[in-house]
């Protein structure tokens, strides 16, 4: 039985990729969404990715859900900000972009309104400068598709209050979501900074001829991926050193951080032939299947894993087991 009415509004500053997963999953849990986006095509994407969040929901989860948000399309960011009880921004990763948006979002929002940004990387020092209450901004960085991946980290600037870092990382948790909150603000986070390294390594391999981008999809997906969703990195090498753990497993490894195993900076030039070559072999990767076909795909992997870690209680599993409580404490709570 879903809940009668909508649980609040919030406000959405772009509705691009991460901006429409943030819609969906606003709306499905009960969330009324005031979004902002210029591109007159922005309606119809964010609808698709509805489509897209309401098919992956409908596997991941049977508790009650609320019934569903509405997603409006507003003419400015403060129709957007006005009367909502958060602002998610989402808008391209551009500072002076980013900055002038969540200036405006703040002349209009109510001071204990959090202002949360997408942004990859840019420090939330100085997105928060141009900003009125500027201690109720923070990084919300989360992973696509948003409405299925928990992780959202969530880094303070300067002007940052305890209270915000707190309100921000309650209302992910009741959307579902896991906060990685950061003490201390840096360029990339922690999540970007681990897969742009694996990302540098990737293009260096495909750049020297070394393996084509399937093959390198295929190293991971085949084995350290497996292994990633439950157990992370640090994790999984502490097994691998046997009985005598993460000591031993130094021992034997630590020695090749020195050899020059990896590019580290060495970041190949993105020639044009480079270019054609990952897009070459990316669209025969792809084999002809279209974008939104290709996100229902890896929808339904992500819930499979997610659903099967549900049935251990570990990892993500363990988020969507909790969510799945909190869900059904909030129907009984409206019935
Ligand atoms: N794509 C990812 O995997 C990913 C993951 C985490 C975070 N992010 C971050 O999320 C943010 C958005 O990235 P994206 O991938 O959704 O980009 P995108 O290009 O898909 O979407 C950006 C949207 O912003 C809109 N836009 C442009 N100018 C605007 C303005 N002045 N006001 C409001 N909207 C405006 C565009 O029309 C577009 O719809 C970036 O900061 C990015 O770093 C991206």
């Amino acid at each position: 039985m879903a809940e009668p009415s909508s649980r609040g509004r919030v406000g959405l500053l772009g509705g691009g990729v991460i901006g429409g997963g943030w819609a969906a999953r606003f709306a499905l849990n009960g969330y009324d969404v005031n979004l902002f986006d210029p591109d007159p095509e922005a309606s119809r994407k964010v609808d698709e990715v509805m489509t897209n969040a309401r098919r992956a929901w409908e596997q991941l989860t049977t508790a009650p859900l609320p019934a569903e948000g509405q997603v409006s399309i507003v003419g400015s960011p403060e129709d957007a900000a006005a009367n909502a009880e958060f602002v998610q921004e989402s808008a391209p990763e551009n500072e002076s972009v980013k900055r002038s948006l969540l200036a405006a979002a703040s002349r209009t929002a109510a001071p204990e309104v959090v202002i949360a940004s997408s942004t990859s990387g840019l420090l939330p020092s100085v997105l928060q400068a141009d900003m009125t209450f500027p201690e109720r901004m923070v990084v919300g960085h989360p992973f696509n598709p948003v409405y299925l991946l928990p992780l959202v980290e969530v880094c303070p600037g300067a002007q940052t209050s305890d209270e915000a870092v707190k309100r921000a990382s309650d209302m992910y948790v009741g959307l579902g979501m896991r906060p990685l909150v950061l003490q201390h603000e840096i360029d990339g986070f922690v999540a970007d900074r681990l897969l742009e390294a694996l990302w540098r390594e990737a293009l260096g391999l495909v750049a020297d001829g070394v393996a084509t981008v399937e093959q390198v999809d295929d190293a991971i997906r085949f084995g350290a991926g497996l292994r990633w969703a439950s157990m992370g990195t640090m994790l999984t090498y502490r097994i691998a050193g046997g009985e005598g753990g993460m000591r031993h497993f130094m021992a034997q490894f630590g020695p090749a951080l020195q050899w020059p195993w990896s590019r580290l900076t060495d970041v190949p030039e993105l020639t044009d032939d480079l270019l054609d070559r990952i897009e070459q072999q990316s669209d025969a990767q792809a084999g002809g299947v279209g974008v939104r076909d290709l996100e229902r795909l890896r929808d339904d992997c992500v819930v499979a894993v997610m659903r099967g870690l549900r049935d251990v209680g570990y990892a993500s599993g363990e988020v969507l087991a909790e969510y799945e409580v909190l869900l059904r404490q909030r129907a009984e709570a409206s019935a």
